[in-house]
């Protein structure tokens, strides 16, 4: 009797083992050395980056919306947060006016009283808003609100085209309201050999 229930543990630990084998035997061999995940494509990466150097434009989409359109886009996905003519709502202070006081103590900052290049608006709502659903905005979209918000600052005309040059082109009034950073540190070149120390 003894004997049989051995064999019967030998045997079930043996159905286990052979188990857990077969599981590890299902992961893919690894032929090539370590290594994880795999290459990604350039193309597949596009979606990602979407940086824009934001002084001159460059790496604004192809695209294009004026006010009159950005509009209807603002009062469907933005008046909620942003309030009726972007003048300040439940959750954000006004986008509108303000300009001239940057550099005053009551500074009123806006993206028309603040922002030194208009892609920077492009950036930031292509980016981040609406803040609820970040990134489900078209590029015609974006580039209608910008030209809503730019418009509503007194900057650009209602039917005014905005796209990668028109946007790139508008002079924003504080454009040289900022300080260049001038430490030191900022203007460091890369050094590989022969270096000061
Ligand atoms: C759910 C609320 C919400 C919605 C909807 C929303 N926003 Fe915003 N938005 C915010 C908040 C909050 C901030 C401030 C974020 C911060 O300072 O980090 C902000 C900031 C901004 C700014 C920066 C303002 C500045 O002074 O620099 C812009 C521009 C902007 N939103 C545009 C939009 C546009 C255009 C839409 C519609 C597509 C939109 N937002 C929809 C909540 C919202």
């Amino acid at each position: 009797m003894a004997l049989v229930k051995k064999i019967i543990i030998i045997t079930a630990g043996l159905t286990l083992l052979a188990a857990c084998s077969t599981a590890q035997n299902t992961a893919p061999k690894n032929t090539s050395g370590a290594a994880f995940g795999k290459p990604i494509a350039e193309k597949d990466l596009q979606a990602w980056n979407i940086d824009i150097r934001t002084q001159d434009g460059q790496g604004l989409p192809a695209g294009q919306g004026n006010a009159v359109v950005g509009e209807k886009v603002y009062n469907a996905k933005c008046a909620s947060c942003h309030g009726p003519d972007a003048k300040g709502g439940p959750v954000f202070g006004p986008m509108v006016g303000g300009i001239g006081s940057f550099k005053t103590n009551a500074r009123v900052l806006t993206p028309g009283s603040m922002y030194p290049y208009a892609p920077i608006l492009f950036d930031y709502v292509r980016r981040a808003m609406p803040m609820d659903k970040p990134q489900t905005l078209t590029n015609d979209e974006v580039y209608a609100l910008s030209a809503y918000i730019l418009n509503l600052n007194g900057l650009v005309g209602k039917t005014d085209e905005m796209n990668s040059k028109t946007l790139a082109a508008v002079k924003m009034p504080n454009r040289d309201g900022f300080m260049v950073d001038d430490r030191p540190d900022t203007n460091a070149v890369r050094c590989m050999t022969n270096c000061k120390p």
